[in-house]
């Protein structure tokens, strides 16, 4: 065909083409523009409405030191079991606590290092071999212990002195941050509701919810297995000087 030959031109072509077929045919195009991009509004809507919105469990976990995958179960989040460990101090209370944060710290090994990302040779080891490490709940329980000790300083801290007193509030300070970004991690956001208690003297909170918790025995079996003690003899890599201070007093636990 001629290219250059005007279009709608009257010839054998576009015979149908007159002036009348004209205006309707640019009314029928019309209304399939429209009508098609009315279907295509309707196809991508459908199609939308199909693919699930982005939850926040598609975010990838960080690598974790404990390869397996842990499991969980429901607690109710009103349940307070009368525990050892919530009583006022006494050496049942503290050989509970000492009990529970026995494998505070643990003995891990390189290659387990770089599996989640830690560089091995700028790590303080253990003497008789591995890298000092101690997961981070156990930092948790460890803040809740000692900030538990500042609440009875006389039975405590009773022969605590000026400069002493002065590091343990930054480090308390620096527990309750750990605590307050941990549970704000972690937001439990099951519900509280009020009710009046007895003969309605003051009104008393209840939850009525559960709360998903890591099953601890897996948590504690990991950890006791790589336990080591809570003053082990430390290598630092940089002087590759033998120190036998206590980890605590190396700056695990007084950071
Ligand atoms: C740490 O683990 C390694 C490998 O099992 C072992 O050789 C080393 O003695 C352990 N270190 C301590 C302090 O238990
Ligand atoms: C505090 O000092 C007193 C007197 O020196 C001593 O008898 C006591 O055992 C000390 N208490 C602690 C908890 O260290």
């Amino acid at each position: 065909m001629d290219q250059k030959r005007p279009l709608l031109e009257d010839d054998d072509d576009f015979v149908y083409y007159t002036p009348g077929t004209q205006r309707r045919n640019r009314i029928i195009i019309a209304l399939l523009a429209v009508y098609s991009m009315l279907v295509s509004v309707a196809l991508i809507g459908a199609l939308l409405l199909r693919i699930p919105p982005t939850k926040g469990d598609s975010l990838p976990l960080p690598p974790s030191i404990i390869q397996k995958e842990l499991a969980h179960e429901l607690q109710p989040v009103h349940a307070h079991p009368g525990s050892i460990l919530s009583s006022h101090p006494s050496p049942e209370h503290d050989e509970a606590w000492s009990g529970l944060l026995r494998p505070l710290f643990v003995n891990v090994s390189a290659t387990e290092l770089m599996r989640v990302n830690v560089d091995p040779t700028k790590q303080l080891r253990l003497f008789e071999g591995g890298y000092i490490a101690s997961l981070e709940t156990y930092h948790h329980l460890h803040c809740i212990r000692r900030l538990k000790w500042h609440l009875y300083e006389s039975y405590y801290f009773a022969n605590i002195t000026e400069g002493a007193r002065k590091l343990e509030m930054n480090h308390m300070n620096h527990c309750i941050e750990s605590l307050r970004l941990a549970t704000m991690c972690h937001a439990d956001t099951s519900l509280y509701t009020l009710k009046w208690r007895g003969e309605g003297k003051r009104p008393e909170p209840i939850n009525h919810g559960q709360r998903k918790c890591t099953i601890w025995n897996q948590i504690e079996e990991w950890a006791m297995l790589r336990a080591v003690s809570n003053s082990p003899k430390l290598v630092n890599p940089d002087k590759l000087k033998v120190s036998g201070a206590r980890a605590e007093e190396a700056g695990m636990l007084s950071y």
